[in-house]
């Protein structure tokens, strides 16, 4: 399995529960990658979305420790492990880690690429973070994009491949 991740250059993702950036061209990109595949994400990812729905076009796996937790469209699992066995037969590069920083850390070692994307500036505020790759052993860069201007930020598609799979 992939995970896609927005950061900024201090590998923060979020605050206060939602997002860092609106990035029109990265969230296209993060459509035409996972639409089609199965996600798989934390009970607070799922409440940042949009009516708090599910991604549309994906199998999405959500992740919570509430065992009365029900949302229509979503498999709920009670842990990051459940989350992997119920995508058992899933084709590997169509199995999507999207977030947050808990289900990042939790499921990181047993991606084989990250899909990040590096924006060029550091978001004021941010609580939630994902672990800094170029300090991992075993992640390498494999592909770094032209930049992308956007919205008033410089950012860059980065993917990072696992060596240790
Ligand atoms: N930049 C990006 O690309 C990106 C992508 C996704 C999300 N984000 C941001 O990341 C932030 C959310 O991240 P987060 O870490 O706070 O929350 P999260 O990972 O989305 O969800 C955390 C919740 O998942 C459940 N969970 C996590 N680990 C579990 C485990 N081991 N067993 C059972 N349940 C578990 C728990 O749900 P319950 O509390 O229901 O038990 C927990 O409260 C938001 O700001 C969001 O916008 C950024």
């Amino acid at each position: 399995m992939n995970a896609i991740v927005v950061v900024d250059r201090n590998w923060a993702i979020g605050r206060e529960g939602g997002l860092l950036y609106s990035l029109p061209t990265d969230m296209k990109r993060f459509r035409s990658l996972t639409i089609g595949g199965t996600v798989i994400l934390g009970r607070k990812t799922l409440d940042s979305f949009p009516g708090g729905r599910p991604l549309p076009k994906r199998r999405n796996i959500v992740i919570t420790r509430n065992v009365d937790f029900d949302r229509e469209g979503s498999e709920i699992v009670a842990s990051p492990q459940a989350a992997v066995e119920l995508a058992a037969g899933t084709e590997d590069d169509k199995l999507w880690v999207i977030g947050g920083g808990s289900v990042y850390a939790a499921l990181l070692s047993r991606c084989k690429r990250v899909y990040l994307t590096k924006v060029d500036d550091e978001a004021p505020g941010a609580d939630t973070f994902f672990p800094n790759l170029d300090k991992l052993p075993g992640w390498e860069i494999e592909v770094t994009s032209e930049p992308v201007e956007e919205n008033g930020v410089t950012y860059r598609f980065v993917d990072y491949v696992n060596t240790k799979l």
